[in-house]
C-alpha cells in the first residue's frame, strides 16, 4: 500500500472521505461504518483539561551554555564546565486566562524552563516577575479563585480581584509590579525571567548556598501600555505566539543571559529581610548578579498539543547539587504540579516525549497505569532484585536543613526590616514621574470600577503604608473614578 494512502487508525484503507456508508441513496446512516464512527469518537476526545492556572501558552526547544564558573556554588553537572550545552525546553504563559484568551494583556508571565540535564531533568518553574502575591500556598487557590470568572456572573470581577488584594496586604509589592511599566510585555521575547523563589544550591564540598535567579532577556524589557494592549488584544489574540513561532521560523533565535544571586546559608538568619518571602526582592547591593550563563531558543516544537499543551513542569524536579528551600509557597509548590499532571495528563505523563529525560534514562520500579508505553519493559519490577536492576546512591541531591520547634501552623518569621510596604515603597520611588503616573491611572482604572466602599477603604491604606505620596495620588485618582461613575 502507497505510504500516501488515507488509513483508519488500525492501519486499513480509507475508500471515501466525503460521504459516509448509507442504507440507500438518501437512506439512514449505517453502524457498520466505523470509519464515520472512529472520526466522530476521536473528535470527541480531542480536549484534555487545561491548566487550571497558565492555561494560555507558547513553548520552544533550545539550549543553556554556561559561560561563567559557578562550580564553587553548586555540583549541577549541567552548570560546571565553561561552554557545557545543555538542551531546554520553555513554555511561557499568561495566568489568569484561559486556553483561548489573549496574549497582550496585564497578568505575571510564567517562564517555565525544562533543563534536560545527564543527571535527570531539572524544572525551574519561574515567572517574569520577581515577587508574587501571597507567601503561603493555602492561600493559593482563594488568590485565584478571585483572579478568574466569578461564579455567578461568569464575569472576571475588579470586586472580587480588589477584595482578595485588600485582605492581603502582602500583595502590596506584586500588585506594584504588576501595574507598572513591566505589567504588560510586548512579547515573551521582550520580557525577564525569574526563579522567584529562593533555591538551594550545593557544592563539591557540601557547602550549602541560598540563590535567586535572574533571566535577562537579550531583546531589552519592552512593554505594552494599557491602550496599546487593547488594540492588539482586540485584534490579534495570538500576538506572542505569533511573535515567538515566528521569530524562530525567521531564525532570529531570543536568548536570556542567566544571573544568580547567591547568600551563603548562615546569612539567612540575620538578613533583614526573610530570605524566604516570596513576596521580597534581595536588593542588588546586598546580593550582586553573578552571570551563569545564556539561554537560546532555536527551535519550535512540532506539534503544539503534544509537546506544548501536554509539558508538564514541577519546580520538585531537581538534580543533584540543586535543592528547594524553606519557602512555604514553594513547599506547597512541590506538591501541587506533579498532582496536576497526574490529574490532567495521567500517571504515565512523564513518558511523553517532551516530559521524558533526554539525556539521561529514567529507571526505577514505578509501573503500569493507564497508557504505560511498556516502560520497563521485561526488567524486574522490584527492589532489592537479584538481576541486574537500579541501585540507589545513598547521595541526597541537596543539603539537609536543621530545624526546631514545634508542628502547627506559623506565620512567615518576619526579621527587622519585613514588613509587607516597605519593598512596595521602594519600588515606587525607583520609578521616574511618568511611571509613577502610568501606575496610578493603572491602579486607578481597575480600582476605581470597585462599587463598594469598604473593599476600597481597605485596600487604599496598604499604598499610604508603602509611601504617602503613592497612597494619596491612588486615593485621589479612584475618588475621581468613582466619582465620575455616579
Ligand atoms: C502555592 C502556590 C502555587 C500553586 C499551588 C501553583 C499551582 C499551579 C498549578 C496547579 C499549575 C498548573 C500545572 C499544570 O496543569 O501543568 C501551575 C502552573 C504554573 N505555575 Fe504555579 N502555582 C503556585 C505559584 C506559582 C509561582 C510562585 C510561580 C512562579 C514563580 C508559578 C509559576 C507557574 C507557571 C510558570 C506555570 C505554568 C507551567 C507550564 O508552562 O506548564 N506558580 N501552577
Amino acid at each position: 500500500m502507497s505510504e500516501r494512502v488515507l488509513t483508519t487508525e488500525a492501519g486499513a484503507p480509507v475508500a471515501d472521505n466525503q460521504n459516509s456508508a448509507q442504507a440507500g441513496v438518501g437512506g439512514p446512516l449505517l453502524i457498520q461504518d466505523q470509519y464515520l464512527l472512529e472520526k466522530l469518537a476521536r473528535f470527541n476526545r480531542e480536549r484534555i483539561p487545561e491548566r487550571v492556572v497558565h492555561a494560555r501558552g507558547s513553548g520552544a526547544y533550545g539550549f543553556f551554555e554556561v559561560t561563567d564558573d559557578v562550580s564553587a556554588f553548586t555540583r549541577a553537572h549541567f552548570l560546571g564546565g565553561l561552554g557545557r550545552r545543555t538542551e531546554v525546553f520553555l513554555r511561557f504563559s499568561t495566568v489568569a486566562g484561559n486556553l483561548g484568551a489573549s496574549d497582550a494583556v496585564r497578568d505575571p508571565r510564567g517562564f517555565a524552563l525544562k533543563f534536560y540535564t545527564e543527571e535527570g531533568n531539572y524544572d525551574l518553574v519561574g515567572n517574569n516577575t520577581p515577587v508574587f502575591f501571597i507567601k503561603d500556598p493555602l492561600k493559593f487557590p482563594d488568590f485565584i479563585h478571585s483572579q478568574k470568572r466569578d461564579p455567578f456572573t461568569g464575569i472576571t470581577e475588579a470586586e472580587n480581584v480588589w477584595d482578595f488584594w485588600s485582605h492581603s496586604p502582602e500583595a502590596t509589592h506584586p500588585v506594584t509590579w504588576l501595574f507598572g511599566d513591566r505589567g504588560i510585555p510586548a512579547s515573551y521575547r521582550h520580557m525577564n525571567g525569574y526563579g522567584s523563589h529562593t533555591y538551594q544550591w550545593v557544592n563539591t564540598a557540601g557547602e550549602a548556598f541560598w540563590v535567586k535567579y535572574h533571566f535577562k532577556t537579550n531583546q531589552g524589557v519592552r512593554s505594552l501600555t494599557n491602550d496599546q494592549a487593547a488594540e492588539i488584544a482586540g485584534g490579534d489574540a495570538d500576538s506572542h505566539q505569533r511573535d515567538l513561532h515566528q521569530a524562530i521560523e525567521r531564525g532570529v533565535f531570543p536568548s536570556w543571559t542567566l544571573h544568580v544571586q547567591v547568600m551563603p546559608a548562615a546569612d539567612a538568619a540575620r538578613y533583614r529581610f526573610n530570605p524566604f518571602d516570596l513576596t521580597k526582592v534581595w536588593p542588588h547591593a546586598d546580593y550582586p548578579l553573578i552571570k551563569v550563563g545564556r539561554l537560546v531558543l532555536d527551535r519550535n516544537p512540532e506539534n503544539v498539543f503534544a509537546e506544548v499543551e501536554q509539558a508538564a513542569f514541577s519546580p520538585n524536579n531537581f538534580v543533584p547539587g540543586i535543592g528547594p528551600s524553606p519557602d512555604k509557597m514553594l513547599q506547597g509548590r512541590l506538591f501541587a504540579y506533579a498532582d496536576a499532571h497526574r490529574y490532567r495528563l495521567g500517571v504515565n505523563h512523564t513518558q511523553l516525549a517532551v516530559n521524558a529525560p533526554h539525556a539521561a534514562t529514567a529507571r526505577n520500579h514505578g509501573r503500569d497505569g493507564a497508557m504505560a508505553a511498556n516502560a520497563g519493559g521485561r526488567a524486574k519490577n522490584y527492589e532489592p532484585n537479584s538481576f541486574g536492576g537500579p541501585y540507589e546512591t545513598g547521595q541526597a541531591l541537596g543539603a539537609p536543613l536543621a530545624v526546631t520547634g514545634f508542628t502547627g501552623t506559623h506565620e512567615t518569621p518576619a526579621h527587622v526590616k519585613d514588613d509587607d510596604f516597605v519593598q512596595a515603597g521602594e519600588l515606587y520611588r525607583l520609578m521616574s514621574d511618568e511611571e509613577k503616573a502610568r501606575l496610578i491611572a493603572n491602579l486607578a482604572g481597575s480600582l476605581g470600577q470597585v462599587t463598594r466602599d469598604d473593599i476600597v477603604d481597605r485596600v487604599l491604606p496598604h499604598f499610604h503604608a508603602a509611601d504617602p505620596d503613592y497612597g494619596r495620588r491612588l486615593a485621589e485618582a479612584v475618588r475621581e473614578i468613582r466619582e465620575s461613575d455616579g
